[in-house]
């Protein structure tokens, strides 16, 4: 049987986490009076915390300090944090742990790559950490999607190719992170948003085994 590489990014595929980064800094523009909108926040998805803030301040304007910069960081970050207080496997989006076990039961290696920074606790306290070979984070990489660094950097943990690598990806930036990587891109969400994609799909539970089995045979 062959061997791919899976890699999963976490928030808006794994878990239904992505609404929450989206309310934390809905709640920041609004202290700081910038009008932010959902569709302000797809330019937000699958990039860093840092670079999120310097698209939000661009949009309104704002000219800010070091300092103030940071205080928002973690003002953000705390904000999201509580949301995953009480964050359990209930928090895991439909479809995902048929994958995984799909996945496992077929000796197929599984991998993260996230830009989030709170990507193991996360993983942690929804109990499917076990699932992966292989774990690369915001903390590991210093370059944030649309660049390919943590998903070659999840191929190279793996001891695979780049070109042996599948990526689900809810994010522009990651589709066009993967497509960079020359892996094969997977969106997950909607068609208009994640055009660059190879394959899309509404969600896990649109997508069958027969299209896993056959991405495993390629
Ligand atoms: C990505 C999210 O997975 O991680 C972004 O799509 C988020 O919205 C980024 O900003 C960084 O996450 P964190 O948890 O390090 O702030
Ligand atoms: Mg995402």
């Amino acid at each position: 049987m062959n061997k791919k590489a899976f890699i999963f990014d976490l928030d808006g595929v794994i878990v239904d986490t992505a609404k929450y980064h989206f309310l934390a800094w809905q709640k920041l523009a609004q202290e700081l009076n910038i009008e932010f909108t959902t569709e302000h926040n797809e330019e937000l998805k699958g990039v860093s915390r840092v670079r999120s803030l310097d698209i939000i301040l661009e949009l309104g304007k704002i000219d800010a300090s070091h300092e103030e910069k940071t205080k928002w960081l973690i003002q953000k970050n705390e904000v999201y944090l509580s949301y995953l207080v009480d964050m359990d496997e209930r928090e895991i989006l439909p479809g995902v742990m048929p994958i995984l076990e799909f996945l496992k039961e077929n000796n197929q290696l599984i991998a993260l790559g996230s830009a989030s920074k709170n990507a193991r606790p996360i993983l942690e306290k929804t109990k499917i950490i076990h699932y992966f070979d292989a774990i690369v984070d915001g903390n590991d990489v210093s370059n944030a999607k649309p660049d390919p660094e943590v998903f070659l950097r999840a191929a190279q943990l793996l001891n695979t190719s780049n070109k042996n690598a599948i990526v689900f990806e809810d994010s522009v930036a990651g589709i066009q992170a993967a497509n960079v990587a020359q892996m094969i891109s997977i969106g997950i969400g909607k068609n208009e948003i994640l055009h660059e994609a190879k394959f899309i799909f509404k969600d896990f539970t649109t997508m069958d085994f027969d299209f896993i089995e056959a991405l495993i045979k390629k």
